[in-house]
Parts: C-alpha cells; sequence; structure tokens
C-alpha cells in the first residue's frame, strides 16, 4: 500500500516497456472509465448510468422526438455534474504522452470535454461532446462551455437545438471514423482506459492497431473483451495505474535516449 508499482508488479514485460517507450505513433482510446475518479459516472456495471436511466428516453433520436424537454433535463443536470468535475491523473498524464509521441491521438468516447481540459490537442471525439448544440434543423453547430439555461435550447433560426452528441442507432460521422480508424491503424501502441468495449465501431479500434502490428495496452478495473487480446492488460483505477505505467515507461532507458533534456523524470 502507499509503494511505487514497479514494472514486474504490474506485469509489463521489459521489451514491451522499450516498444512503447520507443514508438513514434500512439493513441489512447478512453471510454467512461477514465472520468469515473473525476466522479462522472460510467454507464454500465453497479451504479451505472443504464442502470438508473432508460437509454431509450434519454438517448435515441426517437427519445428526442417524443420528449425533447425531458432529454434536455438530463444533459443540463449532466452538464452541470461535469462542470463540477476536474481531470484527473489519467486525463493528465494522458495530455504528457502527446508531449512525447509525434503522432498522437487521443479518441474518446466520452463526451465530458475533461481531455481538453487536462491538456490534451489532438482529440477525436468519437461520441460527440455535451458543449456543443446542433440546430435539428440546419445541422449548425454551436460551441458552449457553461450548461443551458433554456430548456430546450434554440437556434437563432427558431427551431430546437439538439446535444451534439451520438446517441443509440445514430452512426458515427464519416470524418470522425476515418480520422479515428487512421490513427489506430497507424499507432504502434494503443493504450485502452475504462472501456467496456461493447459499443462499435469504437470497440473496433484496439482491434485495428492489433492486426495493423501495434501494440495494445488496457487499463480497467475489470476484464474486457480487450483483455483477451491485449498485449498487457492492468487490471486498477486508470488514476493509479496510468501515471505509474507512465513513471516506468518515463524511466526506460529507450526513453531517456530519446529525450535526454526532459526535467522532472
Ligand atoms: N479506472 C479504469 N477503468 C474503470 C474505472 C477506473 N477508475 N472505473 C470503471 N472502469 C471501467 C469499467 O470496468 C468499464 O469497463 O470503465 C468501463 C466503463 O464502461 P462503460 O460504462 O460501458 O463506458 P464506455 O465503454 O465509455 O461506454 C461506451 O456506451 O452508452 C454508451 O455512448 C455511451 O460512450 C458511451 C459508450
Amino acid at each position: 500500500m502507499g509503494r511505487t508499482l514497479t514494472a514486474s508488479d504490474m506485469n509489463v514485460p521489459e521489451g514491451v516497456l522499450n516498444r512503447i517507450a520507443e514508438a513514434r505513433s500512439a493513441s489512447v482510446l478512453t471510454g467512461a472509465g477514465v472520468s469515473a475518479e473525476s466522479g462522472i459516472p460510467t454507464f454500465r456495471g453497479a451504479g451505472g448510468i443504464w442502470e438508473k436511466y432508460d437509454f431509450r428516453k434519454l438517448a435515441t433520436p426517437q427519445g428526442f422526438k417524443e420528449d425533447p424537454e425531458l432529454v434536455w433535463e438530463w444533459y443540463q443536470l449532466r452538464q452541470r455534474e461535469m462542470l463540477k468535475a476536474a481531470p484527473n491523473p489519467a486525463h493528465l498524464v494522458i495530455a504528457d504522452m502527446e508531449r512525447h509521441y509525434p503522432q498522437f491521438s487521443v479518441l474518446t468516447q466520452n463526451i465530458d470535454g475533461m481531455h481538453k481540459r487536462a491538456g490534451s490537442n489532438h482529440i477525436v471525439e468519437l461520441h460527440g461532446s455535451i458543449w456543443r448544440l446542433r440546430c435539428v434543423r440546419d445541422g449548425l453547430v454551436t460551441q458552449t462551455d457553461a450548461p443551458v439555461v433554456e430548456i430546450p435550447p434554440l437556434c437563432q433560426c427558431g427551431s430546437i437545438l439538439r446535444p451534439d452528441v451520438v446517441w443509440f442507432g445514430e452512426p458515427l460521422s464519416d470524418e470522425v471514423l476515418d480520422a479515428a480508424s487512421r490513427a489506430a491503424a497507424s499507432s504502434e501502441v494503443m493504450f485502452v482506459i475504462g472501456t467496456s468495449a461493447v459499443v462499435y465501431p469504437a470497440a473496433a479500434l484496439p482491434i485495428i492497431t492489433k492486426n495493423s502490428g501495434g501494440l495494445v495496452i488496457e487499463v480497467n478495473t475489470e476484464p474486457t473483451d480487450v483483455t483477451t487480446y491485449a498485449d498487457v492488460s492492468l487490471m486498477g483505477p486508470a488514476g493509479k495505474m496510468l501515471p505509474a505505467l507512465w513513471n516506468l515507461i518515463r524511466r526506460t532507458e529507450s526513453f531517456m535516449k530519446e529525450h535526454p533534456f526532459i526535467p522532472n523524470r
């Protein structure tokens, strides 16, 4: 307890650590679990959002058509919760990784905007963002950093705005999917953090990396389908496991050789 985790505690072979440190291209696929330690609830599992709320009413185009006020009340509540939350050490390590890898993408299923707040720049928001609103008539997207006030919020054109997120039964935009698939295919290593990996096409991204010869490193509090093919699966909270893993990577000879002047190592 309280002790620094070592490579052997974490069961990460030296060769894998070196490959992670030497890689020039990397990506991170995140799910709700990466924000769990920031106090934002996950969707599945005990206490998950879909245990408490009906996704058909709140996260489908049909639900929105039937009761936009109800859907917006829920999104307003979530915007307020997300605004109160702060990025945790896992988000911060992911932002730090971007400074190390010449080619780096955060592929996130989260709509909470937490990666941006932590300092990540190259982010692909697979399922959209709770901080964007989209006109249902002309598709015009507006950005906000405050929870909606008026429910439902209206566009300048007078028609209703919806959250610019991907609901069940909706496809991801071609642009987003292309960017994510390209990043996955060209990544020498993909870190898969806090996702149950049951929602596609996001769950296919680490498979693309694996099939392209890249490493897949998973961090999750419990096993998932990714565990069956990951090169390393670290079981534990992301806010603890990811900083520990990143420390090990930064202490490898390969990392030191490439970044001889980086302080605080
Ligand atoms: N650290 C790491 N992993 C964690 C932590 C933690 N502190 N807490 C929970 N987890 C793991 C859980 O074990 C689970 O595997 O995070 C995962 C969360 O899974 P889901 O709730 O299913 O979230 P996600 O994978 O992001 O869901 C995908 O489903 O409902 C849709 O659109 C929604 O983007 C979401 C998509």
